[in-house]
């Protein structure tokens, strides 16, 4: 507004009586309510206002984009006290709008005040959150971006009416939700809602947030010592998002199930019935999700009576020579880990003391000597621990060879010409022999004649017939 050049004049008064008066008006004081600025609608109503003070009474009109305001207009209404209402706004009205008061001191502009005035938008999303699948501890980032007129308020909620909370949640721009280190907690459907101010219009946009937990355990298996034939039970119980599957395995290799081996309750409990040496191993159980994988393991030792070795089996014995004989046998098929030898007992089949030789764990084998010839005698063995003696093997029985005896020596004497005495005499050394046998030929012939048995106390025969052919 340009502020116009006050002009001092002379004013007529006619309602006084006598004669002509004449007043000098004063200069305008400034305004003391100043137009302000205002924002309206489209089809609301603006209102500007403005005092000042003067003598005479100044004379409000008012002036829009340094234009007297058109007063024709039926939506725009001046007021004797000085206040501009308009209704109906359009875009067309905005503009600068300005005060001014005039009397016969002079004219007076007010300061602007800017009226604007925008077309009502409906709240619309035009982006809004996407699904997400994170893991725990991740940041999750929710946008939601909104326009309208007059701009939109966004705001979040969970769809399943649950509150967001306030710990770790921020909100980015105008609108878009950020949540540091997500927990499954915070696993949810998210709805961003963009409201007009002061309204119950809203839109809506939504997104699932899915976070995941890798698998961990809560109860891994534990190792366990078990007497054979008795029942085993590992318990195996993991967490994590998605619900981990559990799976077994033994020594390393995937467990079948079957048999006397029984998984249940979603493989978290693996039961061994009746448990024997093929059952000792490492079990391990493994839990694994979408987010991730972990394992544990647990050692099933399989305890036999008193932890006492088995018994050796397959025991043999064969005659070598006339004083030795060897024996062998096989381990026990059960609990052989924790043996640290043999001891083979022998003893004569038909009684006398009972002796004992110690055998190394590997040999699975030993030679007895300085037995007696064509002598029984009986063997058993026992594997021994630590702890102590398995129990007697089988018991074998086994003769040693028979002892080839030295030639006796022979005698002859001529009796008659028909008549030949045979006279014999074992030899002292290696035992005695069973008994005799007598062959004789004629000279310079083939055959031999006999053989003739006599029982060991003959020593002496006479042959007869001689010379007779
Ligand atoms: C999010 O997932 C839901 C189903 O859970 C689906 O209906 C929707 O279309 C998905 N949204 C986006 C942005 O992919
Ligand atoms: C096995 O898992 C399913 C799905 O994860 C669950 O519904 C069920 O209750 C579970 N059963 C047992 C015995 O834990
Ligand atoms: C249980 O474990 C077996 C293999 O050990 C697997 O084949 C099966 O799918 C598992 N069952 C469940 C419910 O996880
Ligand atoms: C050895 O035992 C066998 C069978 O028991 C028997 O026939 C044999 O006469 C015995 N030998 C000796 C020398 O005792
Ligand atoms: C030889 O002696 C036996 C008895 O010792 C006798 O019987 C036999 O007749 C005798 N022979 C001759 C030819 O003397
Ligand atoms: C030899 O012993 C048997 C019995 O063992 C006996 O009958 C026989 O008379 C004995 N012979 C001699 C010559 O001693
Ligand atoms: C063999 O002949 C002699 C002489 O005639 C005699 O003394 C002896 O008793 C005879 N022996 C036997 C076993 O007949």
């Amino acid at each position: 507004c340009i502020i116009s050049v006050t002009l001092t004049f002379l004013f007529s008064a006619h309602c006084f009586s006598e004669g002509f008066l004449a007043i000098s008006p004063k200069p305008m004081a400034d305004f003391h309510v100043q137009p302000e600025s205002v924002h309206a609608e489209e089809s609301g109503v603006a209102r500007f206002q403005c005092q000042i003070h003067g003598l005479p009474e100044p004379v409000i009109s008012w002036e829009k984009d340094s234009r007297p305001v058109d007063t024709s207009n039926e939506r725009y209404t001046l007021l004797p006290t000085g206040v501009l209402q308009i209704t109906g706004v359009r875009e067309e009205d905005s503009g600068r709008f300005c005060c001014v008061a005039h009397n016969s001191a002079g004219v007076k502009h007010s300061a602007e005040a800017l009226l604007t005035s925008s077309v009502y938008k409906e709240p619309v999303i035009v982006v809004g959150p996407e699904n997400l699948t994170l893991t725990v501890h991740q940041t999750a980032i929710l946008e939601c971006v909104a326009t309208g007129y007059p701009r939109p308020i966004v705001s979040w909620s969970r769809l399943d009416g649950r509150p967001i909370g306030v710990e770790g949640i921020q909100v980015l721009g105008t609108g878009n939700l950020m949540i540091s280190d997500v927990g499954v907690e915070h696993s949810g459907v998210y709805v961003c809602a963009a409201n007009k101010p002061g309204t119950r219009v809203r839109r809506t946009a939504q997104g699932r947030l899915v976070v995941q937990a890798p698998a961990e355990f809560v109860q891994p298996p534990q190792s366990i010592a078990r007497p054979v034939g008795t029942t085993a039970i590992f318990t195996c119980q993991a967490r994590g998002e998605p619900e981990p599957q559990l799976t077994w395995l033994k020594n390393g290799q995937i467990l079948e199930p079957g048999g006397h081996v029984k998984l249940r309750n979603n493989n978290s409990t693996l039961t061994i019935y009746g448990i024997s040496q093929n059952d000792e191993a490492i079990y391990q159980c493994i839990a694994e999700n979408s987010a991730g994988s972990t394992q544990a393991s647990a050692r099933l030792t399989v305890l036999w009576a008193d932890g006492l070795p088995g018994v050796p089996i397959h025991v043999e014995a064969e005659a070598l020579s006339p004083t030795t004989i060897q024996v062998s046998w096989r381990e026990p098929d059960k609990n052989t880990q924790d043996i640290i030898g043999y001891v083979l007992h022998i003893r004569r089949t038909s009684g006398g003391m009972e002796y004992e030789e110690a055998v190394s764990k590997v040999t699975l084998q030993q030679i007895i000597r300085d037995l007696e010839p064509s002598t029984n005698y009986t063997f058993y063995v026992k594997a021994y621990t630590s702890h102590g003696a398995s129990k007697p093997s089988d018991s074998v029985t086994e003769s040693t060879h028979g002892e080839v005896p030295a030639p006796p020596s022979l005698y002859t004497k001529v009796v008659n010409g028909s008549v030949v005495q045979a006279t014999w005499e074992s030899s002292s050394k290696m035992g005695q022999p069973q008994g005799f046998r007598l062959y004789y030929r004629r000279a310079h012939t083939p055959l031999f004649t006999g053989p003739i048995a006599f029982p060991r106390n003959v020593t002496q025969y006479n042959i007869t017939h001689l010379g007779e052919t």
